[in-house]
Protein backbone atom coordinates (compact mmCIF):
# COMPACT_ATOMS: atom_id res chain seq x y z
CA UNK A 1 0.00 0.00 0.00
CA UNK A 2 1.12 3.15 -0.65
CA UNK A 3 -0.70 6.47 1.08
CA UNK A 4 -0.83 9.97 0.19
CA UNK A 5 -2.26 11.82 3.10
CA UNK A 6 -3.33 14.78 0.80
CA UNK A 7 -5.85 12.41 -0.76
CA UNK A 8 -5.49 9.77 2.09
CA UNK A 9 -6.25 12.05 5.30
CA UNK A 10 -9.23 9.31 6.85
CA UNK A 11 -7.04 6.34 6.65
CA UNK A 12 -3.68 8.31 8.66
CA UNK A 13 -5.24 8.06 12.34
CA UNK A 14 -5.29 4.40 11.63
CA UNK A 15 -1.77 4.33 10.06
CA UNK A 16 -0.46 6.43 12.29
CA UNK A 17 -1.51 4.77 15.70
CA UNK A 18 -1.23 1.48 13.95
CA UNK A 19 2.54 1.53 13.16
CA UNK A 20 4.05 4.39 15.79
CA UNK A 21 4.29 1.89 18.32
CA UNK A 22 4.10 1.03 21.19
CA UNK A 23 3.48 4.14 22.51
CA UNK A 24 4.17 5.48 26.77
CA UNK A 25 0.84 6.96 27.98
CA UNK A 26 0.81 10.26 29.92
CA UNK A 27 -2.11 9.61 32.37
CA UNK A 28 -2.90 13.48 32.97
CA UNK A 29 -4.68 14.72 35.88
CA UNK A 30 -5.65 18.44 35.65
CA UNK A 31 -8.12 20.52 38.08
CA UNK A 32 -10.89 22.93 36.19
CA UNK A 33 -11.14 26.68 37.66
CA UNK A 34 -14.27 25.10 39.32
CA UNK A 35 -12.19 22.78 40.89
CA UNK A 36 -13.55 19.65 39.49
CA UNK A 37 -10.27 16.97 39.21
CA UNK A 38 -10.11 15.86 35.59
CA UNK A 39 -8.16 12.67 34.28
CA UNK A 40 -7.70 10.90 31.36
CA UNK A 41 -5.11 9.39 29.14
CA UNK A 42 -2.96 10.40 26.38
CA UNK A 43 -0.79 8.22 24.30
CA UNK A 44 0.35 10.87 21.77
CA UNK A 45 3.22 11.64 24.88
CA UNK A 46 6.90 12.14 25.16
CA UNK A 47 10.00 13.36 26.23
CA UNK A 48 10.76 17.10 24.35
CA UNK A 49 14.13 18.47 26.57
CA UNK A 50 15.46 17.22 29.88
CA UNK A 51 17.42 20.24 30.30
CA UNK A 52 14.83 22.20 31.46
CA UNK A 53 12.75 19.03 31.81
CA UNK A 54 9.89 19.15 29.33
CA UNK A 55 7.48 16.49 28.67
CA UNK A 56 4.57 17.01 25.67
CA UNK A 57 1.13 15.18 25.51
CA UNK A 58 -1.25 15.66 22.52
CA UNK A 59 -4.89 16.31 22.41
CA UNK A 60 -7.01 16.08 19.78
CA UNK A 61 -9.84 18.53 18.83
CA UNK A 62 -13.20 17.07 18.82
CA UNK A 63 -16.28 18.25 17.40
CA UNK A 64 -17.34 20.13 20.28
CA UNK A 65 -13.88 22.26 20.92
CA UNK A 66 -10.91 21.03 23.35
CA UNK A 67 -10.93 18.11 25.58
CA UNK A 68 -11.41 18.96 29.52
CA UNK A 69 -7.73 17.94 29.71
CA UNK A 70 -6.42 20.52 27.52
CA UNK A 71 -9.11 23.15 27.90
CA UNK A 72 -8.25 22.64 31.94
CA UNK A 73 -4.13 23.10 31.33
CA UNK A 74 -5.04 25.98 29.12
CA UNK A 75 -6.60 28.01 32.13
CA UNK A 76 -4.53 26.72 34.87
CA UNK A 77 -1.47 26.08 33.92
CA UNK A 78 -0.76 23.10 35.49
CA UNK A 79 -0.96 19.36 35.01
CA UNK A 80 0.19 16.29 36.51
CA UNK A 81 1.76 13.13 34.30
CA UNK A 82 0.82 10.08 36.12
CA UNK A 83 2.77 6.87 34.66
CA UNK A 84 0.50 4.08 33.85
CA UNK A 85 1.69 0.21 35.33
CA UNK A 86 0.11 -2.62 34.78
CA UNK A 87 -2.09 -2.53 38.07
CA UNK A 88 -3.64 0.56 37.19
CA UNK A 89 -4.09 -0.15 33.30
CA UNK A 90 -7.78 -1.20 33.59
CA UNK A 91 -8.65 2.18 35.93
CA UNK A 92 -6.68 4.30 33.36
CA UNK A 93 -9.24 2.70 30.63
CA UNK A 94 -12.04 3.54 32.79
CA UNK A 95 -10.75 7.22 32.95
CA UNK A 96 -10.85 7.62 28.76
CA UNK A 97 -14.80 7.48 29.53
CA UNK A 98 -16.74 10.77 28.06
CA UNK A 99 -17.41 11.96 31.43
CA UNK A 100 -19.17 15.52 31.83
CA UNK A 101 -16.81 18.03 32.37
CA UNK A 102 -18.23 18.77 36.34
CA UNK A 103 -17.73 15.05 37.61
CA UNK A 104 -14.79 13.76 38.09
CA UNK A 105 -12.64 10.72 36.73
CA UNK A 106 -11.10 10.18 39.84
CA UNK A 107 -14.45 9.51 41.50
CA UNK A 108 -15.82 7.61 38.31
CA UNK A 109 -12.90 5.51 38.07
CA UNK A 110 -12.77 4.66 42.24
CA UNK A 111 -9.66 6.16 42.35
CA UNK A 112 -7.82 8.17 45.19
CA UNK A 113 -5.97 11.60 45.15
CA UNK A 114 -2.44 12.00 46.42
CA UNK A 115 -1.60 15.63 47.18
CA UNK A 116 0.60 16.85 44.47
CA UNK A 117 3.60 19.36 46.38
CA UNK A 118 4.20 22.00 43.62
CA UNK A 119 0.84 22.11 41.50
CA UNK A 120 -2.90 21.84 42.18
CA UNK A 121 -3.83 19.22 40.30
CA UNK A 122 -3.51 15.70 42.50
CA UNK A 123 -1.57 12.25 41.55
CA UNK A 124 -3.25 9.67 41.07
CA UNK A 125 -2.86 7.81 44.69
CA UNK A 126 -0.17 4.35 44.29
CA UNK A 127 1.42 5.20 41.29
CA UNK A 128 5.01 4.47 41.31
CA UNK A 129 6.13 7.51 38.86
CA UNK A 130 4.78 11.02 39.05
CA UNK A 131 5.65 14.34 37.11
CA UNK A 132 3.92 17.78 38.44
CA UNK A 133 4.17 20.00 35.41
CA UNK A 134 3.71 23.62 34.54
CA UNK A 135 2.64 24.54 30.85
CA UNK A 136 5.95 25.46 29.08
CA UNK A 137 4.07 26.28 25.57
CA UNK A 138 0.80 24.99 23.78
CA UNK A 139 0.43 25.25 19.93
CA UNK A 140 -1.97 24.19 17.33
CA UNK A 141 -0.88 21.41 15.30
CA UNK A 142 -3.52 20.51 12.89
CA UNK A 143 -6.02 18.26 14.61
CA UNK A 144 -4.38 18.05 17.39
CA UNK A 145 -2.33 20.82 19.77
CA UNK A 146 0.61 20.28 21.42
CA UNK A 147 1.03 20.46 24.83
CA UNK A 148 4.06 21.24 26.32
CA UNK A 149 5.08 20.91 29.89
CA UNK A 150 7.98 21.93 32.22
CA UNK A 151 8.66 19.15 35.12
CA UNK A 152 8.46 21.09 38.39
CA UNK A 153 8.30 17.89 40.42
CA UNK A 154 9.42 14.36 40.10
CA UNK A 155 8.00 11.74 42.76
CA UNK A 156 9.19 8.19 42.01
CA UNK A 157 8.96 5.28 44.09
CA UNK A 158 12.06 4.03 46.22
CA UNK A 159 10.76 0.16 45.40
CA UNK A 160 12.10 1.45 41.40
CA UNK A 161 15.66 2.43 41.95
CA UNK A 162 18.82 0.36 42.37
CA UNK A 163 21.07 0.73 45.42
CA UNK A 164 22.93 4.07 43.93
CA UNK A 165 20.00 5.52 43.12
CA UNK A 166 19.21 5.37 39.76
CA UNK A 167 15.69 4.46 38.24
CA UNK A 168 15.67 0.32 36.92
CA UNK A 169 13.43 0.21 34.21
CA UNK A 170 13.45 -3.84 34.86
CA UNK A 171 11.36 -2.51 38.38
CA UNK A 172 8.55 -0.25 36.14
CA UNK A 173 5.65 -2.81 35.04
CA UNK A 174 5.10 -0.17 32.58
CA UNK A 175 2.49 -0.51 30.17
CA UNK A 176 2.26 0.88 26.41
CA UNK A 177 -0.65 1.47 23.95
CA UNK A 178 -0.60 -0.35 20.58
CA UNK A 179 -3.89 0.53 18.35
CA UNK A 180 -6.29 0.92 19.43
CA UNK A 181 -7.92 -1.94 22.27
CA UNK A 182 -4.56 -3.61 22.07
CA UNK A 183 -1.74 -3.04 24.62
CA UNK A 184 1.83 -3.76 25.46
CA UNK A 185 3.52 -4.83 28.58
CA UNK A 186 7.08 -5.89 29.48
CA UNK A 187 6.89 -9.45 28.93
CA UNK A 188 8.82 -9.17 25.61
CA UNK A 189 11.72 -6.82 27.01
CA UNK A 190 14.81 -7.68 25.52
CA UNK A 191 18.19 -6.35 25.77
CA UNK A 192 20.84 -5.12 23.22
CA UNK A 193 23.85 -3.33 23.76
CA UNK A 194 24.86 0.01 21.50
CA UNK A 195 27.67 0.51 19.15
CA UNK A 196 30.44 2.76 20.22
C1 LIG B 1 -4.80 4.58 26.06
C2 LIG B 1 -5.51 5.80 25.51
C3 LIG B 1 -4.76 6.80 24.92
C4 LIG B 1 -5.38 7.96 24.41
N1 LIG B 1 -4.61 8.93 23.83
C5 LIG B 1 -5.19 10.05 23.34
C6 LIG B 1 -4.39 11.07 22.74
O1 LIG B 1 -3.15 10.98 22.67
N2 LIG B 1 -5.03 12.17 22.27
C7 LIG B 1 -6.37 12.33 22.37
O2 LIG B 1 -6.89 13.35 21.92
N3 LIG B 1 -7.16 11.38 22.95
C8 LIG B 1 -6.60 10.27 23.45
N4 LIG B 1 -7.38 9.30 24.05
C9 LIG B 1 -8.81 9.55 24.25
C10 LIG B 1 -9.05 10.40 25.51
O3 LIG B 1 -8.46 9.81 26.66
C11 LIG B 1 -10.57 10.54 25.76
O4 LIG B 1 -11.16 11.19 24.67
C12 LIG B 1 -10.91 11.24 27.05
O5 LIG B 1 -12.31 11.19 27.25
C13 LIG B 1 -10.49 12.70 27.07
O6 LIG B 1 -10.83 13.16 28.35
P1 LIG B 1 -10.87 14.66 28.81
O7 LIG B 1 -11.92 15.38 27.98
O8 LIG B 1 -11.26 14.53 30.25
O9 LIG B 1 -9.51 15.24 28.61
C14 LIG B 1 -6.79 8.12 24.52
C15 LIG B 1 -7.55 7.08 25.10
C16 LIG B 1 -6.92 5.93 25.59
C17 LIG B 1 -7.73 4.83 26.22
Amino acid sequence: MELDPSTHDRSMYRTLTGTVVPRPIGWISTTSTEGVDNLAPYSFFNVVSVSPPVVMFAPGVRPHGLTDTARNVEETEEFVVNVVTAPFAEAMNRTSASVPSDESEFDFADLERAASTKVRPPRVAGVEVAYECELYDMQRVGSHHVVMGEVVYAHIDDGLLTEDGKVDVGNLDVVGRLAGSFYDSVESRFRMERPD
